[in-house]
């Protein structure tokens, strides 16, 4: 049985990586999903490769107008939107002696305000229109405690976490759940920057940090997005009904709260 039949789906940073794969995972679970990311040009191949039931729309998150343009296209063509999924994010790091205040605004208007406001207006339009809908964030176990090299997406991710337990609060009164997913270490392109960081910062080989994270995940390796789509079905799912401002780990056992 397919658990999102007949459901519309916004994704934000959904061209690639985690994202991506949970369009993939909407669309066979009999979702419409609208791929929604800066780099437009991915996401139009992105969509084009899923076939007629994903839609690529442009959006940058740091934008109000760029959100409230991105939601009225996908209100106009699926008519309304039942699951958003807030992913778009940059990850960031830096000694604490070294951070440098543009990369700290950027890093939060893009993780956490993009967050916020993204999923205002998703809000909005779910109570003017008795949806009861889904909002699932994506914090990070970066959120769950600090890292020496890593203090502002850590601190970004923290705040992720305390959105959604107020705006789970918060909404729950219109019937529309809000939690959030905290992947551990998750292979793909994001991984990779981060690998060259801590190439630069730790003098490591390519590769190295890589495989240094991976064999510390009690699973025994690093994550791939397939293993967290099964969370982001449940959570947009009717089984999930019950579940308020949760953030869930999946990360091979890395953290336990
Ligand atoms: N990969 C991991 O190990 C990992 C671990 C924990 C949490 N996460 C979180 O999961 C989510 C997805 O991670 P990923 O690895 O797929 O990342 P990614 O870097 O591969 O993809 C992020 C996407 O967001 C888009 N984006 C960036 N700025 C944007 C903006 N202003 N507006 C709209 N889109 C924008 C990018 O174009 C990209 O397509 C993120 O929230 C990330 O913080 C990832």
């Amino acid at each position: 049985m397919r658990r999102l039949e007949g459901k519309s789906a916004l994704i934000t940073g959904a061209a690639r990586g985690i994202g991506l794969a949970f369009a993939r995972r909407y669309v066979a679970e009999g979702a419409r999903v609208a791929i929604a990311d800066i780099d437009i040009a991915r996401a139009g191949e992105a969509a084009a490769e899923i076939g007629d039931r994903a839609i690529a729309v442009e959006l940058d998150v740091t934008r109000q107008e760029s959100i409230d343009s991105a939601m009225a296209e996908v209100v106009a063509t699926f008519g309304q939107i039942d699951i958003l999924i807030n992913n778009a994010a940059i990850f960031t790091a830096a000694p604490i002696v070294e951070i440098d205040r543009a990369d700290y605004l950027r890093a939060f208007d893009i993780n956490v305000a993009g967050t916020l406001f993204t999923l205002q207006a998703v809000a909005r339009h779910m109570i003017e229109n008795r949806i009861p809908g889904r909002i699932i964030n994506m914090a990070s176990q970066a959120g769950r405690r600090g890292e020496a090299l890593v203090g502002v997406y850590c601190a970004t991710k923290a705040a992720v976490i305390s959105l959604t337990q107020s705006a789970g609060l918060d909404l729950i009164k219109h019937g529309i759940n809000v939690n959030a997913i905290a992947p551990g270490v998750v292979d793909g392109e994001h991984w990779d920057g981060v690998d060259a960081f801590f190439a630069r910062y730790e003098g490591k080989i390519p590769g190295q940090k890589k495989k240094e994270v991976g064999d510390a995940v009690p699973f025994g390796r690093m994550g791939t997005a397939a293993d967290l789509e099964g969370m982001a079905v449940f959570l947009a799912s009717d089984e999930a009904e019950y579940i308020v401002a949760q953030t869930y780990n999946v990360d091979g056992g890395n953290w336990m709260s």
